[in-house]
C-alpha cells in the first residue's frame, strides 16, 4: 500500500513542475521572443484586451528613453494579468525582431529578457502573481528606425491570453536633439505634461454601466465602428474621466451648455496636428471661434489617430477653483453639445455639421447612462412636419378632387355648396395655414435670416406668397357665369401648379439642410416616390375621365367632352366635364382611385415624418 502513495505523490509533484516547466510561471520565456506566443496551445482571444499600453512621449530621438506602461483597464472586471512580454518593434517591419532595450522600474514582478544575443530586448513577468500594472523603460539605439511600435503579449490565465496587442507607435525626431538653451539664469521649465498615446479605440461596453454616453448613430461603438461619434464620462473620486471620439478632419470638440443655443460654453477640443493631438479646454463666448484657455487644468491626456478617427482622453476635476474662470461646475446639470470640423494651424474652423445636442441637460457626476441626443432642433422638426403633412398630402388631394370630382355628388350639397368644393376649399385651407405655421419656425430658431441655407429659403418663401395669393385670388373670383371668368381658372390653375412644383423643389433641398438632414439618397428616393405616386393617380384619372377604359364608351363620351367645351364649360375651373351617366357610373372607380392613392400618399408621408423623428 505504501509504494502507490508514493508513486502517486512523485507524480503529482512531476506534474506540478512539468506544468510550471511548460507554461513559464518563472517568466523566463527567451524562446518566445520572435513571435510573442506562449506555447499554451491556445489561441489568442479574439476579444478586445481589457489592457491598455501606453507611453510618455510620441517622439524620441537616439537613445532617448521612454516610459511605457501596461496596465489593466480599471473598468474591466477582474482584467489582472500574470504573465507579459514586452517588446519594442521596427514599426515598418515588426517581425524583424525587438529593437531598442529595456530597464527594470518594477524589478519584483519584472525581468529583462535575452533576444538575439542582446541582454534587455524584452521584459517579461518574473512570477504568476496577479499584477494590474507595469511600468519599463525602454531606451532607443543609437541608430533607430523612423517609428517603433510597442507590442505586448498578456496572459491573463493559462488559456486566455492576448498576443502581440498593438501598442503606441513612436516616431523618431527628424531634428537632432536641441542644444542646451544658452540663455543662462533662467531655465523656464515647460510645465505641459506630455500626452500619452492610446494603444486601443475606446469601446462602448461599458455604457450606462460604469460610464455615461452620448452616441451618434445610437448604440455605436468606437471600437469597431469608425463611423461612431462617442462622449463618455466616468466619475472617479473628485474628478472625471472623459473620453471623446469621432471622424473629423481637423478636430472633434464637446461642450457644457446650460441651455440648447450655442454661447457661453464650457468648451474641451481635441485638435488634430498634424500626427499628433492637442488636447485642451476653452471658452466661447457667443457665436464665437472658441478661445483656448492658459490655464492647464486638464490631466492624464491621451490620444490616438487612426483611420481618419480622433480620439482623446482627459482627467477633469468635479470642481475648479474660481481663479480658473469659464469653467463650469461638473456638479451641476448641462445640456452636452458634441461637434466636429476642419482645423489649421491649431485654429478650429466652424463645425461642419450641426452639434450634437443631448435630449436633456445631464449631471455629469450622476448614475452612468445611456444618453440620447439629436442634431435637429424641435422648432426645424415641426417646420419640416408641416410643410410635409402641407404639400405631399393635402395639397394633392385637394389637386385631385378639383380636377376629377366636380361631376360627384351631383345632387348633394355640403353646408349650401357642392361636396367637391368644400372638400377642396377645407384641404386648401389647411394647406395654407400648415404653410403659415411652419414658414414662422425657422424664423424663430435662426432668430433672423439663414446664410447658410442655400436657395431653400428663396423659394420656400415664393411658396409662402403663392400659397397665400391663391386664396385671395379665389375669394374675389368672378362669378361663375361672367365672361371673366376664364382668366380667374387659368390664373388659379397655374398659380397652385407652379407653387406645388416649387414646393417639391423646395422640400427636395429641405431635406439635404445641416439644420436636419435626412438619410440621403434614400429621402430623396421617397420623396421621388410620392411625385411619381401623384403623376400616377393624375395619370388614370385622366384617362379615366376621357374614358379610354371602356372602349364602347370613348366616341360618345368624346363628344360629349368636345361639345361641353362650347357650351357650358364656363361654370368652374378648367376641366369642367359633364354630368352624365357615364361618370357617374365612373363614380366608384374613382373613388377607389383615390383612396388607393391616398394609402400611398400617407405612407410615403408616414415614412419621411418616421425618418424626421429619428434624426
Ligand atoms: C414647401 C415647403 C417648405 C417651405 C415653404 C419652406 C420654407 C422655408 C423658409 C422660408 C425657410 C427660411 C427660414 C430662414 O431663413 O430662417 C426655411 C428654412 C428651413 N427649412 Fe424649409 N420649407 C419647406 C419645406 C421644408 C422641408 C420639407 C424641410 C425638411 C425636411 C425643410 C427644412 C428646412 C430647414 C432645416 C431650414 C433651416 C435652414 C437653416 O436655417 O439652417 N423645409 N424653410
Ligand atoms: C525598419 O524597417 C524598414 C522596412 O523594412 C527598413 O527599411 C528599415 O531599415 C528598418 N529600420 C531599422 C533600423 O532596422
Ligand atoms: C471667459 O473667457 C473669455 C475669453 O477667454 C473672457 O473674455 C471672459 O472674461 C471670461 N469670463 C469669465 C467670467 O471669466
Amino acid at each position: 500500500m505504501e509504494v502507490p502513495v508514493k508513486v502517486w505523490a512523485l507524480l503529482v509533484l512531476l506534474s506540478v513542475c512539468l506544468k510550471t516547466v511548460l507554461c513559464f510561471s518563472n517568466g523566463k520565456v527567451e524562446q518566445a521572443c520572435d513571435d510573442m506566443t506562449p506555447e499554451h496551445g491556445h489561441q489568442s482571444s479574439p476579444h478586445p484586451p481589457p489592457y491598455s499600453i501606453t507611453v510618455d512621449k510620441s517622439k524620441f530621438s537616439p537613445l532617448e528613453q521612454i516610459k511605457v506602461t501596461l496596465s489593466a483597464v480599471p473598468s474591466e472586471n477582474k482584467a489582472h494579468f500574470k504573465g507579459f512580454l514586452i517588446e519594442a518593434r521596427n514599426a515598418s517591419n515588426p517581425n524583424a525582431g525587438p529593437v531598442g532595450c529595456f530597464t527594470l522600474l518594477d524589478p519584483e514582478i519584472s525581468q529583462l529578457l535575452r533576444c538575439n544575443d542582446r541582454e534587455g530586448a524584452a521584459v517579461s513577468h518574473t512570477s504568476e502573481v496577479s499584477k494590474t500594472e507595469v511600468q519599463v523603460i525602454w531606451t532607443a539605439p543609437q541608430d533607430p528606425p523612423s517609428s517603433v511600435q510597442f507590442q505586448v503579449t498578456v496572459v491573463q490565465k493559462y488559456k486566455l491570453y492576448w498576443v502581440r496587442i498593438q501598442g503606441p507607435v513612436v516616431s523618431l525626431n527628424d531634428a537632432p536633439p536641441l542644444p542646451p538653451l544658452p540663455t543662462a539664469g533662467q531655465s523656464v521649465a515647460k510645465t505641459t505634461t506630455a500626452a500619452s498615446i492610446l494603444s486601443d479605440a475606446f469601446t462602448s461596453d461599458d455604457c450606462g454601466i460604469k460610464k455615461s454616453c452620448l452616441r451618434e448613430p445610437a448604440g455605436c461603438d468606437p471600437w469597431k465602428d469608425a463611423l461612431c461619434y462617442f462622449l463618455s464620462f466616468r466619475t472617479e473620486d473628485a474628478s472625471v474621466v472623459f473620453e471623446l471620439s469621432g471622424p473629423a478632419p481637423g478636430y472633434i470638440s464637446f461642450a457644457l451648455s446650460t441651455d440648447k443655443w450655442m454661447g457661453e460654453d464650457d468648451v474641451y477640443l481635441c485638435i488634430k496636428e498634424d500626427d499628433r493631438v492637442d488636447i485642451s479646454a476653452a471658452y466661447v463666448q457667443g457665436r464665437t471661434h472658441p478661445v483656448i484657455a492658459s490655464e492647464n487644468v486638464l490631466r492624464d491626456t491621451a490620444w490616438r489617430l487612426a483611420d481618419g478617427v480622433i480620439q482623446c482622453r482627459f482627467r477633469r476635476n468635479i470642481r475648479i477653483p474660481a481663479t480658473y474662470q469659464n469653467r463650469s461646475d461638473l456638479g451641476e446639470a448641462h445640456y452636452l453639445f458634441m461637434a466636429h470640423g476642419r482645423a489649421e494651424g491649431g485654429r478650429t474652423h466652424r463645425h461642419d455639421r450641426q452639434p450634437l445636442i443631448s435630449t436633456n441637460p445631464v449631471l455629469i457626476t450622476g448614475l452612468p447612462e445611456d444618453l440620447t441626443g439629436s442634431r435637429s432642433h424641435l422648432l426645424i422638426k415641426f417646420h419640416a412636419v408641416f410643410m410635409l403633412i402641407a404639400w405631399m398630402t393635402t395639397v394633392s388631394t385637394g389637386v385631385i378632387i378639383a380636377r376629377y370630382f366636380k361631376p360627384d355628388w351631383a345632387e348633394t350639397t355640403l353646408c349650401g355648396q357642392r361636396v367637391w368644393f368644400q372638400f377642396h376649399r377645407a384641404l386648401m385651407l389647411v394647406t395654407v395655414l400648415l404653410t403659415c405655421i411652419g414658414f414662422i419656425l425657422p424664423f424663430v430658431y435662426r432668430g433672423g435670416w439663414s446664410k447658410r441655407a442655400g436657395s431653400h429659403p428663396y423659394l420656400g418663401c415664393t411658396v409662402m406668397a403663392l400659397a397665400l395669393i391663391q386664396p385671395i385670388m379665389a375669394l374675389f373670383r368672378p362669378a361663375p357665369d361672367t365672361s371673366r371668368r376664364y382668366v380667374f381658372n387659368w390664373l388659379h390653375l397655374g398659380t397652385g401648379m407652379i407653387a406645388q412644383v416649387i414646393a417639391v423643389v423646395a422640400i427636395c433641398l429641405g431635406i439635404h439642410q445641416q439644420a436636419l438632414l435626412l438619410p440621403a439618397p434614400w429621402s430623396t428616393g421617397v420623396l421621388a416616390g410620392y411625385v411619381v405616386w401623384f403623376v400616377l393617380a393624375d395619370l388614370v384619372l385622366e384617362v379615366h375621365r376621357r374614358g379610354l377604359f371602356s372602349i364602347g364608351q370613348f366616341v360618345k363620351s368624346f363628344e360629349i367632352h368636345t361639345e361641353n367645351i362650347q357650351t357650358e364649360d364656363r361654370e368652374e375651373i378648367l376641366f369642367v366635364p359633364s354630368e352624365n351617366e357615364s361618370y357617374i357610373k365612373g363614380h366608384c372607380f374613382k373613388k377607389i382611385v383615390l383612396a388607393v392613392y391616398l394609402c400611398g400618399n400617407l405612407g410615403f408621408l408616414i415614412i419621411l415624418l418616421a425618418t424626421i423623428g429619428a434624426v
